[in-house]
């Protein structure tokens, strides 16, 4: 069996699960970032390299204001724990995404967050915040213009290999400015399985289903 060394996931489905359970649709983004911890060390674990989840889009400012501040709390609490322990727990945390209009407490986390990543090598997992691919896309030509860097070198991914995989839970079978540069040749994986309740086992079963893949790159 390959274990890719990156898999992208697009956490869908959280409101669902809460709007299920007659829980405010904040609980169902708590309990989605409970299923991204527990899936996080099974990734590090199996000895894949990245695993990149879209955690709020350029586009989710539409949603409620409470929502939003909801899913940016969660954010942040989440960051502090990872600054406390994710250098024990060798795992890096890295944010992709336009920060800028971010708070300053939470870019604030994020420079301490990717300051402890830098101090060390290992498993990385990266969550994608106030990003869209197509934004990602225009801020790398522009920074490239801007200094003659390679444009891969400008995306928010630089260094990183592109995902052999890319996973969506909750049923809807599209990218949704996921990754659209780095997903060129990614398998696409889509299950009716609401994110928060998405398991290592969901994984396992994902990846047997890459294997069985024949991924040819535009040869034969
Ligand atoms: C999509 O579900 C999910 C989001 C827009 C937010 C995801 C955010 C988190 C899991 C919290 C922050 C993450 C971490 C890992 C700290 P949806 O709300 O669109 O679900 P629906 O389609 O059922 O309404």
């Amino acid at each position: 069996m390959t274990i890719p060394r990156h898999i992208g996931i697009i956490m869908d489905g959280n409101g669902r699960w809460a709007e299920s359970r007659r829980l405010q649709r904040a609980l169902g983004h708590k309990q989605g970032a409970e299923a991204f911890r527990t899936l996080a060390y099974y990734c590090r674990d199996i000895g894949m390299d990245y695993l990149t989840v879209y955690a709020f889009s350029t586009e989710n400012w539409k949603r409620d204001k409470s929502e939003v501040s909801a899913i940016l709390r969660i954010l942040e609490d989440y960051l502090i724990e990872a600054i406390e322990k994710m250098a024990r727990e060798g795992l890096r945390m890295r944010i992709l995404g336009d920060t800028a209009p971010l708070s300053e407490r939470l870019r604030k986390l994020i420079a301490e967050a990717h300051a402890i990543a830098d101090t060390y090598t290992g498993f990385t997992a990266n969550l994608c915040v106030n990003y869209g691919g197509r934004d990602e896309i225009l801020r790398a030509a522009k920074k490239s213009s801007e200094t003659g860097k390679t444009f891969e070198d400008c995306l928010d991914t630089t260094g990183l290999p592109d995902p052999e995989l890319i996973i969506r839970p909750g049923g809807e079978q599209r990218l949704s400015n996921f990754l659209l540069w780095q997903s060129a040749y990614s398998e696409l994986y889509f299950t009716n399985t609401l994110w928060p309740d998405f398991t290592p086992k969901d994984l396992d079963k994902a990846i047997k289903w890459y294997n069985e893949r024949d991924r040819r790159f535009g040869g034969r």
